[in-house]
């Protein structure tokens, strides 16, 4: 986009702000992806329809009037990109849906019974009856971001994408939970303390609070009452020519972003709810653990394991040589430890034991064909099984960690496809480029 389109755009986004002109679609009305591909929101910044994902299109809402187009919400997120002879429809019967010829791909909006929708200034697409009255928004169903006016609702959840090309679901969530409060958590776990990474740890204010997000970049929570809670920015950032997001990041963090529409310039991050980019339970696969160089997160493999899948880490590690646990009857593998400090994992140790020294924990390991790893800290020696997770090099604790490794075997990789523990891979992604698809 050149200098004078976005110029024109920035003016028409201040003008349609003043004036809270809507744009107004109707029934009947379709995009498909290559020719009419969007609704635009009268300011011309917001865009509901079809963007390009790889070869193929997805639909969801952008943020069109910046050069580096972001995308802030996506419709039916897990299922396939569809092909350039789709169309999206605003049908008769007030759905919106997406179809390809007479068949019938996805429903975008359940929105039965509705008359007329609107891609609103404020980024939220709205469908409504022939009163007015919304029968359904996008702002109800967030998938990682949230804007300005928008709310997180208490029993609702973010969840990141897997990339910053793909908008699928990812392996993060953010959850504003019932009790008040607002906690990180992996996907697929429980809603329990030993899974959460972030917390604000306002539980207990009450029910039914929300997260709230106001134009000045203020984030904060309310309870069901409204009475502010908990501040996690203080807001109060320049509003002028400036505009707000909030996401959990592919990385697992959520970040507050703030763009000048006046610059040609990338989103600036303005808060994190973490500043250390291991944070993230998770982020690196079973039997590896995360380290972190200039704000990049890179994940290792505990002695004695590989890869599964070079290129994708939180795939994990597993063990480079054959035959271990109880069942071995080979009495020709002999074990010995490698030792890695200042190191944690998640402590689900089988066995803790009272030991003088680091080598009579590493003796006790030795002994029990159980036992995988261990942890020495402070005369107490916790012995532990595979897998070992949430791995990560840490500097306020000084452990050292024992891992059992074979002496006398090949290294061949074992064989872990039978929902075995070991499937998982350690590689080191670029992060921090390109954060918007
Ligand atoms: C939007 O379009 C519908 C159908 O054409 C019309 O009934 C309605 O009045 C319009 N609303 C606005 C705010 O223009
Ligand atoms: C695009 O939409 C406009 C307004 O609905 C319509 O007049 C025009 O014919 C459409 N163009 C194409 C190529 O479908
Ligand atoms: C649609 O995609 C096909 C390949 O999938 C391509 O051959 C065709 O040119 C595309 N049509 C348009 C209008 O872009
Ligand atoms: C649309 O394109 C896909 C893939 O290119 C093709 O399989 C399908 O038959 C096409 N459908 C129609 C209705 O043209
Ligand atoms: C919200 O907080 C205020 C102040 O602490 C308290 O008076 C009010 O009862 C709370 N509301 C709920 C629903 O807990
Ligand atoms: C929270 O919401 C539930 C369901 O809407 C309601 O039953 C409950 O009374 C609410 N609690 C408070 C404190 O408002
Ligand atoms: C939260 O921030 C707002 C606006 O900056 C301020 O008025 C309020 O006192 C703060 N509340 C708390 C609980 O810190
Ligand atoms: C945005 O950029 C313009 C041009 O560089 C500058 O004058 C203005 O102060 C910036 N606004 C903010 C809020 O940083
Ligand atoms: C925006 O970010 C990209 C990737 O980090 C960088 O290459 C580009 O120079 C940045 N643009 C500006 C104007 O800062
Ligand atoms: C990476 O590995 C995980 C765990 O095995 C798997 O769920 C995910 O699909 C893999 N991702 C890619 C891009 O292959
Ligand atoms: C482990 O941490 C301690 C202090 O916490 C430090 O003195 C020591 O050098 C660290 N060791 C390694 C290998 O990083
Ligand atoms: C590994 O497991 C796969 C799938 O169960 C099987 O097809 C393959 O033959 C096995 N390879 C070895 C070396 O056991």
């Amino acid at each position: 986009m050149d200098f004078v389109t976005l110029f024109l755009i920035v003016s028409a986004f201040f003008t349609a702000s003043a004036q809270q002109i809507q744009s107004n679609v109707s029934r009947g009305s379709s995009l498909t992806p290559t020719t009419n591909s969007t609704w635009l929101s009268h300011s011309g910044l917001y865009a509901f329809g079809f963007y390009k994902q790889g070869n193929d299109y997805a639909v969801g809402i952008f943020i069109a009037g910046i050069p580096e187009k972001t995308v802030v919400w996506t419709a039916n997120r897990d299922g396939l990109p569809v092909s350039n002879n789709t169309t999206l429809l605003f049908a008769s019967d007030g759905r919106l849906v997406l179809q390809m010829g007479q068949e019938q791909l996805a429903v975008v909006a359940e929105s039965s019974g509705s008359a007329s929708a609107s891609m609103l200034n404020s980024g939220n697409f709205v469908i409504y009856d022939s009163d007015r009255g919304i029968i359904w928004q996008s702002f109800d169903h967030p998938t990682d971001t949230l804007l300005p006016s928008q709310r997180l609702l208490a029993g609702h959840e973010l969840f990141s994408s897997i990339s910053d090309t793909d908008h699928s679901t990812g392996i993060f969530r953010l959850k504003m939970q019932n009790d008040g409060n607002l906690v990180q958590y992996p996907v697929d776990t429980p809603d329990t303390a030993p899974y959460a990474y972030f917390a604000t740890s306002a539980g207990g204010f009450g029910d039914n609070g929300t997260l709230n997000f106001d134009a000045d970049g203020h984030l904060y929570l309310l309870n069901a009452t409204s009475f502010n809670i908990r501040n996690l920015t203080d807001g109060g950032y320049p509003t002028k020519e400036t505009i707000y997001l909030m996401r959990i990041d592919v990385d697992g963090i959520f970040r507050l972003y703030s763009h000048n529409l006046t610059q040609n310039g990338n989103w600036s991050i303005v808060w994190s709810s973490s500043s250390d980019v291991c944070d993230p339970k998770g982020l690196c696969g079973l039997n590896s653990f995360c380290v972190s160089y200039d704000q990049e997160a890179e994940c290792l493999c505990f002695p004695g394991f590989e890869m599964v899948n070079e290129g994708n880490r939180t795939a994990g590690c597993g063990r480079s040589f054959s035959a271990e646990g109880c069942n071995n009857k080979n009495e020709d593998i002999k074990y010995s430890f490698e030792e890695v400090a200042n190191i944690t994992w998640e402590d689900v140790s089988y066995s803790v034991l009272s030991v003088p020294s680091k080598e009579s924990c590493e003796q006790a390991c030795l002994e029990d064909c159980n036992c995988e790893a261990a942890l020495f800290k402070d005369r107490t020696c916790s012995k532990q099984r595979l897998p070992l997770r949430y791995g990560r090099r840490t500097q306020t604790d000084s452990n050292i960690a024992f891992i059992k490794v074979s002496i006398s075997t090949p290294t061949t990789l074992q064989n872990l496809s039978d929902g075995d523990w070991g499937l998982g891979g350690c590689w080191t992604i670029e992060m921090g480029r390109g954060w918007f698809g």
